[in-house]
């Protein structure tokens, strides 16, 4: 029987193709362009699974000698997920103008290829884990543009709450889509046999407490007194049973175990850093969207993530992200400083 109940459920199972058009259908409206979308990006994203896995083989470890928007050096593999991501994206005919990490300026899509929606995205976050194997992620927000002007970096500027549809994938020790549309939070793991993504988490959500912080510790010289005394709270006995400290250093893997797990995820404001590393286009609105989404909380330390009025493409934020009350928990410490 349970071999039987198995088979029956693998001859039905739900791609995130088929997920991404039963959604669509529930909106008698829907053009299918957010649909067409999405699949191109699940092509980018395949791709670039196929090509972080084969890397070694493929002599695409190292970098290409250049430094990019950030003043970071670009990976071989950085290159090409951010190519796979455009080209995908301008060749879907659903959008108008990309936002990339890779890319100083906004990239238009010509004009007998546009439709209405915007994409910011970071093709392959956490780069610097790339060579020694450790997990890297892609991360995507859409958004609609609002009239049919020449798009200018100026409508990429959207608040988190404009969001239509956001996600991550993982590129871990399996690959995995993490996607919301605004409706709860779905997990789709690539099954390489047969090179789908099948929806094997339904319904994400994230403890309302964990007993995991993850923050990059080596800076603790220079971060402000209300993060030093949230984590010496998460370290001392007499404050509670302590937390376990994890740091992956890719944002995508430390947020998929924030979700998975519970706890919280902090990249803080430092004194050399005074908005933080992280960037609120592709990297803090579309994990806050996700957050938000599976019950958690996402916060710049002073304002939810999804609230920021976005001033420059590449604006960086704080991030305090993760459980609903461990997230509330630092809030509190900041404000008692803040007041
Ligand atoms: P990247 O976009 O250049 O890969 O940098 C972003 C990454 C995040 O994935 C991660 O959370 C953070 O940088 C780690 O930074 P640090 O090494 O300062 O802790
Ligand atoms: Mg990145």
């Amino acid at each position: 029987m349970g071999s039987q109940r198995q088979a029956i459920e693998e001859t039905n199972c739900i791609t995130v193709t088929r997920y991404f058009l039963t959604e669509q259908k529930k909106h008698p409206e829907a053009t299918g362009e957010l649909t067409h979308l999405l699949n191109s990006v699940q092509t980018a994203v395949k791709v670039i699974s196929s090509a972080v896995r084969r890397a070694g083989f493929t002599q695409l470890f190292g970098t290409v000698g250049e430094t990019n928007v950030q003043g970071e050096e670009v990976k071989k593999l950085d290159v090409l997920s951010n190519e796979l991501f455009i080209n995908m994206l301008t060749s879907s005919y659903t959008t108008s103008l990309l936002i990339s990490e890779e890319n100083e300026t906004i990239i238009e899509v010509e004009t007998d290829k546009k439709g209405k929606y915007i994409v910011a995205f970071d093709p392959l976050d956490g780069s610097s884990n790339i060579d020694c194997l450790v997990s890297v992620g892609s991360i995507f927000a859409i958004m609609k543009k609002e009239d049919n002007t020449i798009p200018t970096a100026k409508d990429a500027l959207q608040p988190g709450t404009k969001v239509v549809a956001a996600g991550y994938a993982l590129y871990g020790s399996a690959t995995m889509m993490v996607i919301s549309v605004g409706n709860g939070v779905h997990g789709f793991m690539l099954d390489p046999s047969i090179g789908e993504f099948i929806l094997t988490d339904k319904n994400m959500t994230v403890p309302a407490k964990g007993k995991i912080y993850s923050i990059n510790e080596g800076y603790t010289h220079i971060w402000d007194k209300a993060v030093k005394e949230y984590i010496d709270n998460k370290k001392d006995p007499a404050k509670g049973t302590p937390y376990n400290a994890r740091y992956i250093g890719s944002m995508v893997a430390d947020v998929h175990r924030t979700i998975k797990y519970g706890g919280i995820f902090i990249y803080p404001a430092t004194s050399s850093s005074p908005k933080g590393k992280l960037r609120l286009l592709y990297e803090c609105i579309p994990m806050a969207f996700i957050m938000t989404q599976a019950g958690g909380l996402a916060s710049n330390g002073k304002i939810p993530i999804l609230d920021i009025q976005p001033t420059a493409i590449h604006e960086r934020s704080p991030i305090f992200l993760g459980s609903k009350d461990d997230v509330q928990e630092v809030l509190d410490v900041i404000k008692k400083y803040d007041k």
